[in-house]
């Protein structure tokens, strides 16, 4: 079962104040909401919104669901690096987010992966569900070939593991404060920086 909150203590208190500032802001059905940037391969930057479909079961890892055809897999396989901006309008914080993205679709041959991606899959609404069996995104309209429809998971659903390597965390308040948390190899370190 993927949660919002899930049950497993962060070894990092960055990510430990991230699932506060989630649980804070639930009453703005926009904190599910954050932006992913990205690389292109000419070097110029990318950025969109994406879905928060919470933490994978037991660990530290975000996930997102995306369209294999999407311009930012693309990205992505050229370095599997990205940041994650996100605003918490009721608690005034943000947090940026240094990612790894392991990208888990039909033909990944890590279980684990797959099991919750047909666990995420089964979890959608119709409707998000629909988009996924849509002509291929970011073509001119009306062309291109729409997958077989169909209950599993199709080839175009992609679940994305976004696994946090630096965490910037700022509060905006009368006194401002920021704080950098990075990792090596699983040690986290954090310190208060100038805001
Ligand atoms: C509120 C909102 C939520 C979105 N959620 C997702 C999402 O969860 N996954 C996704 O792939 N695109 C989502 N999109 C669309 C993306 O922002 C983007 O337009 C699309 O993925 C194509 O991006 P790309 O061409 O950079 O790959 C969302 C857009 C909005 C406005």
């Amino acid at each position: 079962m993927v949660t919002e909150q899930d049950d497993a203590e962060p070894q990092c208190d960055a990510l430990a104040r991230l699932k506060v500032a989630l649980k804070k802001n639930r009453r703005d059905a926009h904190h599910r909401y954050f932006q992913l940037a990205t690389v292109a391969a000419d070097g110029s930057p990318r950025n969109r919104t994406l879905v928060f479909r919470g933490f994978a079961p037991g660990d530290e890892r975000l996930l997102a669901i995306t369209d294999t055809r999407s311009e930012k897999l693309a990205e992505l396989s050229i370095g599997n690096t990205a940041e994650i901006a996100w605003y918490f309008t009721h608690t005034r914080e943000q947090f940026r987010l240094r990612v790894l993205v392991d990208c888990v679709t039909q033909s990944s041959q890590a279980p684990a992966g797959l099991q919750l991606r047909n666990e995420v899959w089964r979890g959608l609404s119709d409707a998000a569900r629909e988009q996924f069996f849509w002509l291929p995104p970011g073509q001119p309209l009306g062309t291109g070939t729409p997958p077989d429809a169909g209950d599993a998971a199709p080839d175009t659903f992609a679940l994305l593991f976004l696994t946090p390597i630096r965490i910037d965390h700022l509060v905006l308040a009368k006194v401002q404060t920021r704080r950098l948390a990075q990792t090596t190899e699983g040690d986290w370190h954090e310190q208060s920086i100038n805001p």
